[in-house]
């Protein structure tokens, strides 16, 4: 019992648990059965475990540059998923039907638009969760981190625009929504943290503020061959 509060505690973590719960919503109606649902690049696979949870009969692809992401994920996913350090641009390209979540990092990406190309053949639904540039969050996070817009954040663009780049990479956007105020500078890895943050967010929205993230839900368009 005690060993079950405390894994629920570990992966409270806002804003990816209201991201997962979400990233389920948009997907369920899309998953093809027996389809593969991949989360690359997977951090610490907060959002896998709760999809995890939502897709019990799915499959699960988890990759990561970075060991101790890989090392955290592997631990939280315990056997729940097949979980391995790698890079983005080595993701497996067979024909198929899968999944691919791409969350918080097509700002990092060098070239998001070839990668996704290359991969495309795999993916039947692609969903891209990014930072809204034009929310007030995002304009706040950036008077604070001027390096960040341009720099760490190779892709920043109006969402618009960013929709037009996937679709231009043989995809069409087929359900979207806005995520909630998301302070992007939260540090967020605790419960308290995330219950303060959650209250934060209801008095934002109550308030107008614009949200600062964004999900896509992208269906790959059927003008080339299908396996
Ligand atoms: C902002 S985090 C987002 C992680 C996860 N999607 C989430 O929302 O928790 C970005 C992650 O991308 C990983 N990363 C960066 N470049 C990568 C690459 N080329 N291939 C795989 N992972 C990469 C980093 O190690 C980091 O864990």
């Amino acid at each position: 019992m005690l060993a079950r509060i405390l894994r629920a505690l570990e992966n409270q973590s806002y804003p990816r648990r209201a991201w997962a719960a979400a990233i389920a919503d948009m997907i369920s109606p899309v998953l093809v059965p027996g389809a593969t649902i991949v989360d690359a690049p997977c951090g610490g696979g907060v959002i896998a475990f709760r999809l995890a949870r939502s897709f019990p009969g799915c499959r699960l692809e988890l990759r990561d540059i970075s060991g101790a992401a890989t090392e955290a994920a592997i631990h939280r996913l315990r056997g729940r998923a097949d979980v391995r350090r790698g890079d983005v641009r080595d993701l497996d390209a067979t024909p198929g039907h899968d999944l691919w979540i791409l969350v918080n990092s097509w700002f990092l990406l060098d070239d998001p638009d070839s990668l996704v190309r290359s991969k495309r053949v795999r993916f039947a639904h692609l969903l891209v969760l990014c930072d809204d540039v034009e929310s007030e969050n995002y304009r706040a996070f950036c008077a604070r981190h001027p390096e960040f817009h341009g720099g760490l954040n190779r892709n920043a663009q109006p969402v618009d625009e960013l929709i037009a780049r996937v679709e231009g990479t043989g995809y069409r956007l087929i359900h979207s929504r806005p995520l909630g105020f998301i302070p992007l500078h939260a540090r967020n890895e605790s419960l308290a943290a995330s219950l303060l943050f959650s209250a934060c967010e209801g008095v934002a929205r109550r308030r107008g503020a614009r949200p600062g993230y964004w999900a896509g839900l992208f269906e790959r368009t059927a003008d080339d061959p299908l396996p």
